[in-house]
């Protein structure tokens, strides 16, 4: 966008042309150094741009996380024709970047929100995927979720579900809101994954719903944790309206210390800093707790000291960890609108 500003003094005229210009956008401040940029993934994003469409809810950093995920495990299945099932699919990002890498992949897509379905639908045929993927509308909760999975071919199960805790007197949108300690939709899409048996689980959670919990049980489901991404970040529209509440949950981790402030937000508008994590998990024979005991070394640490505790952090279970700051959210939000057209100003003499 150029800009040139009138004098005050003057009265000047002033044309407008509606001809679109690609912007460029430039940080005002460098990114910390010490944590890698998850913008630098966003790439992956990119095949998403206008006409794709986003159903109601849908935040870039989560379901970006997820794909990553999601990629893992479509690696340990490549050779085969796997059957992908996402629970909680909104716009079908994430099952769509699977089958553009998986060209025998199939697809099935369930969420609660009618909207959501026929955005995926549209979503499937504009990306050349109709053939290959199928999405209905029904809650997780409902009776026969069970018996639909089982009439499905689930080689790997993707869910990136709502997870902030809402307060019981007041509920979040039902897109966002996942009980009180964040934690329903995870444990129901566990449950499901110990009655179907699919070989891989692909999950998104964060700090701030019991993720030692969630892991935990994955784990006591017969899956063990394979690969692990985070994210650092700001608080949001939702995590930011709870955050009194979140202060008395034991199983939310969260920190407000000024380094990890200035870190997340460099424009001094967050009130804390979180972690956005999603995993990779295989069935197996075998209980192993690594996963939870990662998950309670990590978010013990960062809460108490912050984002430099995320430096270097080490586990027995591989992981990358990112930061995503309030600039490069932007980045990533301008991402998914392809290229930015602006009316340009220009101010006659
Ligand atoms: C974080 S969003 C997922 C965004 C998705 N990755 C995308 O690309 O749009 C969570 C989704 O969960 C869905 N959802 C919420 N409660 C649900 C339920 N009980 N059963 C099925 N889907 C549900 C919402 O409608 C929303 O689309």
């Amino acid at each position: 966008m150029q800009v040139s500003c009138p004098r005050p003094t003057a009265a000047r005229n002033i044309s407008i042309s509606q001809q679109a210009r690609s912007t460029a956008f430039v940080r005002p401040v460098p990114p910390w150094s010490r944590l890698a940029a998850f913008s630098a993934e966003a790439s992956r994003l990119e095949q998403f741009q206008p006409p794709f469409q986003f159903s109601s809810f849908f935040s870039p950093e989560d379901t970006l996380l997820c794909v990553l995920a999601g990629e893992r495990a479509l690696a340990a299945h490549l050779g085969s024709s796997p059957g992908i099932v996402e629970l909680t699919s909104g716009s079908g990002l994430v099952g769509f970047r699977l089958l553009s890498l998986g060209p025998s992949a199939t697809l099935f897509g369930v969420d609660i929100d009618p909207d959501a379905e026929s955005c995926a639908r549209a979503n499937a045929e504009r990306l050349g995927y109709a053939g290959r993927a199928r999405f209905v509308c029904m809650s997780l909760w409902d009776p026969v979720m069970e018996a639909v999975l089982r009439g499905q071919r689930t080689d790997i199960l993707v869910c990136n579900p709502p997870y902030i805790p809402e307060p019981p007197e007041a509920g979040l949108p039902v897109e966002a809101g996942a009980g009180a300690d964040g934690s329903a939709h995870l444990r129901r899409v566990t449950a499901l994954a110990y009655a179907t048996q699919p070989e891989t689980l692909v999950l998104s959670w964060c700090s701030l719903c019991d993720p030692a919990g969630v892991v935990g049980d994955v784990e006591d489901a017969g899956y063990q944790l394979d690969e692990l991404f985070v994210v650092l970040i700001a608080d949001g529209e939702y995590s930011g309206s709870v955050h009194n509440y979140l202060l008395t949950l034991p199983t939310a981790f969260l920190n407000s210390s000024h380094e990890t402030l200035r870190v997340v937000a460099p424009d001094g508008a967050a009130r804390f800093g979180y972690l956005l994590m999603s995993g990779c998990f295989s069935r197996t024979a075998t209980t192993s707790h690594d996963g939870r005991e990662a998950m309670r070394s990590l978010c013990t640490s960062f809460r108490d000291q912050g984002a430099s505790a995320l430096e270097g952090f080490r586990s027995s279970i591989e992981g990358r960890i990112w930061l995503l700051d309030r600039w490069d959210e932007i980045t990533l939000r301008a991402i998914l609108h392809g290229p930015i057209a602006a009316p340009v100003y220009t101010v006659s003499p």
